[in-house]
C-alpha cells in the first residue's frame, strides 16, 4: 500500500480539515491561466475574466432563467447586519427558541445542567446543531419529526472540571496524568451524531417537544452497519467487527440529505480530526494512505478520546495505530468506517443507521438529490469541505421506482467526480476501478479500495480543485444545481481561474451548473458562477455588479431551495476572524435569501455573536420555518472563558450560549419569504 510521509500541513482552526491534496491535478486557477492566459489574471485583469464568465458561453449556455421570467415573490424588508445578541429578523416576523442543546427528548427527564452525566447526554438532544430536516407526520404542517446533525462539541461548555479554565473553544479539561475523565468523553461522545424528536405546534402558536416512540438519539457510539461495496472488505475489519460489516457511531455531521424514499442522510465531514496514528517509522509518521490523504493526525486527536482514563474499547478505538499484530486485534481500521454518508430511517426507531459506502469517502459537506424521476436512476451530489478538494455526483445503477425505492438503491451505482474545463464546460469523470487510471498498476486493487482512497482516485482522474465545496442545491424550476464554495484563504495568485476566481479567497462564492440534456445522470454540463460574496467593493452578483448593503455576504454555506424557488444563503465566518479585518462590515452570521432569475439577494436574518446559521426547512405549508443557530459564543478568547466574560449568552440570556434551532413564522401567517 503506498504511504505518504511528509504532508505539507499544519494544525488548522476549529477542527477545518487541513489540506491534505498533494496531487498535482490542475486547480481550478491553473484551468482558467490556460483559458484566460496568465497574463490577464497576473495584472489586474481579473474583472474583466471574470466578467466575461457571467456573460459568455457558460451563461448563454446555462440561461434556462429566461423561461422562468422575474422569479419568485421575496417580499420582505431586509434586515441590516448586526453584532446583537439576538436573532434578528424583518419586521412582521417572529422567533421561537427550541431544542437548545440539552433538552430532554422526551420532553421530561433529565434537565439540562452543567451536572449532566453522559449517560443523560444520551437522552437530550445534542450540541451544535447543523444539517436539519422536517418529516412531517401524515403530511401535517404542525406536527412531525424534526431530524438534526450535531456537528461538533465545545467540551469548555459542558463540564464543571472546565469552569474557570483558560480553554479556548476547542480545548478539553486535561487531568494531571494526561489523561481525560471517562464520563466527559462520554458525554461528549453523546452530544455527537443526529436527534430524531417529535415537534408539535400547540394550540398557543409555540412549538414543543412531544413524547413519542421515534424519539431517539443516534451518537459516536451508536452501532451501525456498513452498505455497499466497502462492506466486508479488510479495510474495515476491526476488533469490534472482524468481518467489516459493522462499525461505532457518526462523528462530525455537518449537513444533509433527503431521500426520494423519505430516509435522512447525515454526512460525515471533519471526522478525521477524531483519531490518531501514531505509527513512525525512523521517527517519520507512517501511515496508510487511506489515512494520510485525509488528515489523520499523528500526534495527538482532536479531543483526546483516546486517552479517557481506563482506555475503555469504545473510547480506546480512536488511537488507530497498529497495537496487534493483526488488524482484527485492533482499531487501524477504525478511521476507514468514517468519511462516509449515513442513512438514518427517522419513522424505524429500531433500524440501525447504514454507511453508504458507494457514495464514496470524503469530508462530505452535504447530499442533495435531484429530483427523482420513475424509470430514471437516482442522483445526488455532494461537497467534499476542504481546501482544494471535489465536488462528486452519484448515479444509481438501478432506475427509481416509487413502489420499492430503497436505500439499496445508494449501494450500486458509480461515483463522478467534477472536472471544470476551461471553457465553461465540464465533465463528471467515474471512479470506477479498472477504468481509466483506477487500475492495480496504480496501486488500485478493488472498487472498495477506489471508495475508502475517494480522495486519491478523483486526484487520479484529474479531478478540479476547488474552494471548499459546501452544501448544495437543485433548483426545482429549472433542476440547476447551485453548489457554495466558502473561501480558500491559501489559494495563491499563481491558482486563480474563472471557477475559483480569488486569491486568498476570503470571501467565496457559489457556482453553479446544467446537466447537459437537463439529464441529471448525464457526464458533460456547463457552469457559471451566480455570485461572488463580498463587502459593497469587492463582489459581483449574477448582473456583474456589486451587492448593496442590504445583500452583502461572506462565507456562504448552507444552502436551500424552498419549493417556491427561493434561495436561502447562510454563512459560516470562522470565529477566529468574525469581526475583524475585511469580515468587520459583515457583522454576525446571517442567513439572506436571493432570486435565482434575477439574481436579486436580501438579507433575512443575523444570528447572535460567534455562531453560525446552517440548517434551513420549512413546513410543507411554507409558514413555519426552522433555522439553526450553532456555537453562539464560539469567539470567546480563552482568558474571556476564565473570567466568565462570555461574548453570547443567547439563547437563555443568562449563563452558557447553547445552540438550538429556532422556529420562524410571519405575524400574519403568510409563508416564510414572500
Ligand atoms: Fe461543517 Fe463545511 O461546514
Ligand atoms: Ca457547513
Ligand atoms: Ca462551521
Ligand atoms: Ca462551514
Amino acid at each position: 500500500m503506498d504511504r505518504i510521509h511528509e504532508l505539507d500541513w499544519e494544525p488548522e482552526e476549529h477542527g477545518d480539515e487541513r489540506p491534505s491534496n498533494v496531487s498535482d491535478n490542475r486547480s481550478f486557477a491553473e484551468v482558467v491561466e490556460a483559458r484566460l492566459g496568465r497574463r490577464g489574471l497576473l495584472k489586474g485583469a481579473l474583472g474583466t475574466a471574470i466578467t466575461g464568465l457571467f456573460s459568455s458561453t457558460a451563461l448563454a449556455t446555462l440561461g434556462r432563467e429566461a423561461a422562468a421570467a422575474a422569479g419568485p415573490v421575496i417580499g420582505f424588508t431586509p434586515v441590516p447586519v448586526s453584532t446583537a445578541d439576538t436573532v434578528t429578523v424583518p419586521p412582521g416576523y417572529k422567533v421561537q427558541v427550541l431544542i437548545p442543546w440539552g433538552t430532554p427528548i422526551d420532553g421530561k427527564a433529565p434537565a439540562f445542567s452543567l451536572d449532566n452525566s453522559g449517560a443523560d447526554q444520551a437522552k437530550q438532544v445534542g450540541m451544535h446543531h447543523d444539517g436539519m430536516h422536517f418529516f412531517p407526520i401524515g403530511g401535517s404542517s404542525t406536527d412531525g419529526l424534526l431530524v438534526v446533525n450535531h456537528e461538533y462539541v465545545e467540551p469548555r461548555y459542558m463540564h464543571k472540571s472546565a469552569v474557570g479554565k483558560p480553554l479556548t473553544s476547542d480545548d478539553v479539561p486535561m487531568g494531571p496524568d494526561g489523561l481525560r475523565d471517562p464520563d466527559e468523553v462520554l458525554k461528549e461522545i453523546n452530544a455527537h451524531g443526529v436527534t430524531v424528536v417529535r415537534v408539535a405546534r400547540g394550540d398557543d402558536g409555540q412549538w414543543k417537544v412531544v413524547a413519542d416512540p421515534r424519539n431517539r438519539r443516534i451518537t459516536a457510539a451508536t452501532p451501525m452497519e456498513i452498505g455497499g461495496p466497502v462492506r466486508g472488505s479488510d479495510f474495515v475489519k476491526t476488533k469490534y467487527s472482524p468481518d467489516g460489516t459493522r462499525t461505532r457511531g457518526t462523528i462530525n455531521n455537518c449537513a444533509h440529505g433527503v431521500t426520494p424514499w423519505n430516509t435522512y442522510l447525515t454526512c460525515e465531514e471533519n471526522w478525521a480530526g477524531y483519531f490518531v496514528n501514531r505509527d513512525k517509522v525512523d521517527q517519520k509518521p507512517d501511515q496508510p494512505r487511506e489515512h494520510a490523504r485525509y488528515g489523520v493526525p499523528t500526534e495527538k486527536s482532536r479531543y483526546g478520546w483516546d486517552l479517557a482514563r481506563g482506555g475503555a474499547d469504545e473510547f480506546a478505538r480512536f488511537d488507530a495505530s497498529s497495537k496487534g499484530t493483526s488488524p482484527i486485534e485492533d482499531y487501524r481500521n477504525e478511521p476507514n468506517s468514517f468519511g462516509w454518508v449515513v442513512e438514518i430511517d427517522p419513522f424505524r426507531p429500531n433500524a440501525l443507521p447504514v454507511k453508504r459506502t458507494a457514495l464514496g469517502r470524503c469530508a462530505h459537506e452535504g447530499v442533495i438529490f435531484a429530483p427523482a424521476v420513475p424509470g430514471k436512476p437516482v442522483v445526488c451530489y455532494s461537497g467534499d469541505d476542504a481546501r482544494f478538494e471535489y465536488i462528486y455526483k452519484f448515479v444509481s445503477a438501478k432506475p427509481y421506482d416509487p413502489a420499492t425505492a430503497s436505500g439499496a438503491l445508494l449501494d450500486e451505482g458509480t461515483l463522478y467526480v467534477a472536472k471544470f474545463n476551461d471553457d465553461g464546460t465540464g465533465e463528471w469523470l467515474p471512479l470506477v476501478f479498472g477504468q481509466g487510471p483506477l487500475t492495480r498498476a496504480n496501486g488500485f486493487t478493488s472498487q472498495a479500495d477506489v471508495l475508502v482512497n475517494t480522495r486519491l482516485a478523483a486526484d487520479k482522474l484529474g479531478a478540479t480543485k476547488m474552494d471548499r465545496p459546501e452544501w448544495g442545491a437543485v433548483d426545482p424550476g429549472t433542476g440547476l444545481v447551485y453548489f457554495t464554495l466558502t473561501n480558500n484563504s491559501r489559494r495563491k495568485a499563481e491558482q486563480v481561474n474563472a471557477s475559483n476566481p480569488r486569491a486568498g479567497n476570503e470571501f467565496g462564492h457559489i457556482i453553479r451548473w446544467r446537466e447537459a440534456g437537463d439529464d441529471h445522470a448525464a457526464t458533460r454540463f456547463s457552469w457559471d458562477i451566480f455570485v461572488l460574496a463580498g463587502d459593497t467593493k469587492d463582489s459581483k452578483d449574477k448582473a456583474g455588479k456589486p451587492l448593496a448593503e442590504s445583500a452583502i455576504f461572506a462565507c456562504p454555506d448552507g444552502l436551500w431551495f424552498d419549493p417556491d424557488r427561493r434561495l436561502w444563503i447562510q454563512t459560516d465566518m470562522s470565529e477566529d476572524n468574525l469581526y475583524e479585518g475585511k469580515l468587520v462590515p459583515f457583522g454576525s452570521n446571517q442567513m439572506l435569501c436571493a432570486n435565482p432569475d434575477t439574481g436579486e439577494i436580501r438579507r433575512f436574518l443575523v444570528g447572535p455573536p460567534g455562531q453560525e446559521i446552517t440548517g434551513v426547512i420549512t413546513t410543507p405549508d411554507q409558514k413555519t420555518m426552522f433555522v439553526n443557530v450553532q456555537h453562539p459564543g464560539a469567539h470567546t478568547s480563552k482568558e474571556d472563558f476564565a473570567a466568565g466574560k462570555l461574548g453570547s449568552q443567547w439563547p437563555d440570556g443568562k449563563g452558557y450560549p447553547r445552540s438550538a434551532t429556532i422556529v420562524i413564522t410571519r405575524e400574519d401567517g403568510g409563508v416564510i419569504g414572500a
